[in-house]
């Protein structure tokens, strides 16, 4: 294994994933060669992030193949386990738009249709360049400020991507040149993408960074500690409004009362035009268990009822620009992507 992060590789004919469940306290890898479980980490979490997940669904479509031809499945058996793939989690298009795209390959036979999955993940690392390339010039441009404070939601790094990430690969970008000086990286509740795996890949990478919770992020961004947010989305519709971890809506709207750039940042994959507007977007609901209940110990009286979206969407008055690797949008009122 590098020393980059790696958070989904093709090896001997299987899915390995860096288990995000585990990080910061153990870099542990799981290899999968059968849809059933590939399925369960990715709604465990094993694997996460939109691109990161349109990968998992890619190469998931290989080991479904050889998964049907060890076990003697029908064509259609096939074909459902590919289903269950697709839909192992509903919020990021990127999952459903992977298997998708690959799928079409099946008439072309097994192979075709892993170099059609090492081909998408290839343009998804490359993607996070671009990303990364066109974020920093246009904060830069609008800012011109040599020593930013930014703040970040979720994680949107190399354990999203197959690259260096999308929001968090602008702030990579921005370090290399310079123009970091702090990253406030919202802990992100309930399950601690920002604690765990934004600040250790803010470890890794040697940049600034302090960690806050998520109810702290409007009041560091309205008393003037922050120049900028970035995050990334697990779907943007055609009119720009974007989905992305519960909390991203929180800091958009005090990005806007402060008068700071708000940046989406994401790859064209991640858009879905066949949707007008986030009132269209699926939004997962999870367990409440992982609300009433902290690393197996309850925090909740029993039978405690919940709310808990794994996103919000946050509606594109308030955003400042869309980021993907073509250009960036900055989306006017009734104009779309
Ligand atoms: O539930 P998760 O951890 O999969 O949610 C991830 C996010 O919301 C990310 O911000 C998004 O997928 C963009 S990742 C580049």
């Amino acid at each position: 294994m590098s020393s980059a992060i790696e958070a989904i590789t093709w090896q001997n004919e299987k899915i390995v994933l860096l288990d995000q469940t585990q990080i910061p306290i153990s870099e542990n890898y799981i290899s999968y060669d059968e849809i059933s479980p590939l399925v369960l980490a990715i709604q465990q979490l094993v694997v996460r992030g939109a691109p990161a997940l349109g990968v998992a669904g890619a190469y998931g479509v290989v080991l479904a193949i050889d998964e049907a031809k060890r076990k003697g499945l029908s064509a259609q058996e096939l074909e459902l386990n590919i289903d269950l793939l697709r839909d192992a989690r509903p919020t990021a298009v990127n999952l459903a738009w992977a298997v998708e795209k690959i799928r079409k390959h099946l008439p072309a036979g097994r192979d075709a249709v892993l170099a059609a999955a090492h081909q998408l993940a290839r343009e998804d690392k490359e993607s996070s360049i671009s990303m990364g390339n066109i974020g920093a010039d246009w904060l830069i441009k609008k800012l011109g400020n040599n020593s930013l404070t930014l703040l970040t939601h979720c994680n949107t790094g190399s354990l999203a991507t197959t690259g260096t990430g999308t929001a968090l690969g602008v702030i990579k970008e921005l370090h290399k040149r310079g123009y970091v000086k702090e990253v406030y990286a919202d802990e992100t509740r309930p399950l601690l993408q920002g604690s765990r795996l934004t600040a250790w890949e803010l470890m890794k990478s040697e940049i600034p960074y302090r960690i806050e919770p998520d109810g702290a992020a409007a009041m560091a961004i309205l008393s003037g500690r922050i120049d900028a947010a970035l995050i990334g989305a697990d779907r943007i519709a055609k009119n720009g409004d974007s989905a992305n971890k519960i909390g991203s809506l929180s800091v958009a709207l005090a990005c806007h009362e402060a008068g700071i750039p708000f940046l989406v940042v994401a790859p064209e994959s991640t858009v879905d035009r066949t949707i007008s507007s986030g009132s269209d977007i699926h939004i997962e609901i999870r367990a409440d268990e992982e609300l009433t209940y902290f690393k197996g110990i309850q925090v909740a009286p029993l039978g405690a009822k919940t709310f808990n979206p794994a996103f919000d969407v946050t509606p594109a008055k308030y955003i400042s620009a869309v980021i993907t690797e073509n250009q960036s949008y900055e989306i006017a009122e009734g104009q779309t992507l």
